[in-house]
């Protein structure tokens, strides 16, 4: 079974001036954890749309290894154009890399990977994660490249340990989700390798 547009999703490396649709999709998404049988995969189920927008434009507009900076690659799939439509395509799925935003550890990066329901399980969280890895090697300066997942999560942490991140960390009771329930954080890492 195919997803709605399914033929035409394409990964590509995220502009700033997609960090609009960037910031539609990641409301969408928080809004699925734990929601219709999917993974509780987030601690917060909701997000300012602006405050995602002007925050990833930031990062983005940044030079790569700098303080504050930040990469991202889309899983986008054109939608019909519209006369007064700002873009003529809709971001599915992301994965980013956050740096630090201090000068003392800007040899590791944050991975977040997030594809919206419909189109899990197809095979493009591992094309977002295999691009957003060699975004990471072309960074300067980065050693180490953490995730941050809930230890429920089984689907993300075989994705993470099938690419080579190994669990470095893990904060039992980190989360109190919904019903109060206690959820462990789990930090995994992968060496880039310099
Ligand atoms: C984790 C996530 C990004 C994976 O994306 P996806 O498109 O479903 O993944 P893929 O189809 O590319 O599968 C990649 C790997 O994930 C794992 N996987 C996928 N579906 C799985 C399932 N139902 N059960 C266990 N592992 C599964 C497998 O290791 C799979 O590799 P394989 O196909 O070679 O066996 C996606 O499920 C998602 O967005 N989840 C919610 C957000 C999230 O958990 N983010 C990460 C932590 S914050």
């Amino acid at each position: 079974m195919t997803g709605p547009g399914e033929t035409d999703l394409t990964v590509r490396r995220a502009k700033r001036s997609d960090a609009a649709d960037f910031a539609s999709h990641v409301v969408r998404h928080l809004s699925e954890s734990g929601s219709a049988g999917a993974p509780e995969f987030a601690p917060v189920r909701s997000a300012s749309r602006s405050d995602v927008l002007d925050a990833a434009e930031l990062r983005w507009s940044r030079p790569a290894g700098e303080a504050g900076w930040g990469r991202a690659v889309l899983l986008v799939q054109p939608r019909p154009s519209e006369p007064f439509g700002p873009s003529p395509l809709r971001v599915v799925g992301h994965a980013e890399l956050v740096g630090s935003a201090i000068p003392a550890s800007l040899h590791r990066a944050t991975l977040t990977i997030g594809v919206e329901r419909a189109y899990v399980g197809r095979g493009h969280g591992r094309a977002l994660a295999d691009a957003v890895l060699e975004l990471a090697r072309e960074a300067p300066s980065l050693v180490y490249v953490d995730a941050h997942v809930f230890a429920s999560n089984e689907r993300a942490i075989a994705l993470y340990a099938s690419l080579g991140f190994a669990e470095t960390a893990r904060i039992p009771d980190a989360f109190r989700v919904r019903d109060g329930r206690p959820v462990a954080d789990v930090l995994m890492t992968k060496v880039i390798g310099r």
